[in-house]
């Protein structure tokens, strides 16, 4: 029974480490993400994430989109902190549907 509870909270908190703290991701996103993006758009870059048209329409473009731009910071990132970035991003900005 402990083994059963035991393993069942450690699968828990790998899903939710799957999906990502939008907390950690909003840390990580405005220390090595939002000053390129203000270059491109100014204000505090996050209109980069709002324009019309939309081109990133889902969850797996956003995570795609992430991916690329972190190899432009020129920093090595675990995939768990590309998975908070993201989830910050479309918690706060792309809530998708
Ligand atoms: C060296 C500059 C640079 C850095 C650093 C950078 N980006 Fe970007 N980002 C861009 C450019 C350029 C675009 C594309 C703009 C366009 O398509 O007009 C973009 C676009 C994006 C988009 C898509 C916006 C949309 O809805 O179309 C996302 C999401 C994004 N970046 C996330 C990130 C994240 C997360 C990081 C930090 C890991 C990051 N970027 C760091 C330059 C950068």
């Amino acid at each position: 029974m402990r083994t059963l509870l035991l393993l069942s909270s450690l699968v828990l908190a790998a899903a939710a480490q799957a999906a990502g703290d939008p907390k950690l991701g909003k840390a990580l996103h405005d220390k090595q993400c939002a000053a390129c993006h203000v270059r491109l758009v100014g204000g505090d870059g996050s209109k980069l994430y709002t324009r019309t048209p939309r081109l990133i329409k889902d969850r797996a473009a956003l995570a795609q989109r992430v991916t690329m731009c972190v190899a432009q910071t020129g920093t090595k990132w675990f995939p768990e902190e590309e998975e908070h970035v993201t989830a910050y991003l479309a918690q706060q900005f792309y809530k998708f549907k």
